[in-house]
């Protein structure tokens, strides 16, 4: 029974590889874009980032609750939440430790430029396993800065991947 984070930057192929991830695993997969838009794409949060923060936040607590279902049935998780902070992977860190479970953490690496093309493509495509909203350029830059790269020491076990190639 595994409880694995997947984290990286946006568009580094993080729900891409979470959905296959979960199938190989047969695990249940938490992708935090599905969660987000279904409940507040309604809301226009667009421009306010601490408002949309603080709902990822919620949505993480939920998330969590019913993860703890499916472990208690054996099952693996798979949180592909975005986890853009070392605080917020610290947070669900603790709680896998908590339950003695030492979780994973699995990091795309993938360059901006790379990323880039994947945004267009995604916005292009629009497939509903990976596209839930349009990113702008504007948006991209935004959040370029906002991911906070996990170290080494976050996590016991810690899977750098190079999302090139996987
Ligand atoms: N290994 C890959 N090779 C080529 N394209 C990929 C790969 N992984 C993901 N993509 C594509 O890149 C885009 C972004 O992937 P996605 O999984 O949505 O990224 P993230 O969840 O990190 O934002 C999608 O259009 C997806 O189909
Ligand atoms: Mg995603």
């Amino acid at each position: 029974m595994k409880i694995i984070l997947i984290t990286g930057p946006i568009a580094a192929g993080k729900t891409t590889y979470a959905i296959r991830l979960a199938s190989e695993l047969s695990a249940i997969r938490f992708s935090i874009d599905a969660w987000m838009t279904t409940l507040f794409s309604e809301d226009n949060l667009e421009n306010d980032f601490l408002a949309i923060m603080a709902r990822v936040d919620r949505c993480h607590n939920q998330i969590w609750s019913v993860a703890l279902q499916a472990l208690d049935k054996n099952l693996s998780v798979i949180l592909d939440l975005g986890f853009t902070t070392v605080e917020q992977r610290s947070k669900f860190i603790n709680l896998a430790l908590s339950l003695g479970i030492t979780p994973e953490l699995h990091y795309l690496q993938l360059s901006p430029k790379a990323r880039w093309q994947r945004v267009v493509q995604r916005n292009n495509d629009k497939h509903p396993d990976v596209f839930f909203f349009e990113i702008s350029q504007e948006m991209f830059d935004f959040m370029e800065p906002k991911f906070e790269p996990p170290i080494l020491t976050e996590c016991d076990n810690f899977k750098i991947i190079d999302a090139s190639s996987c």
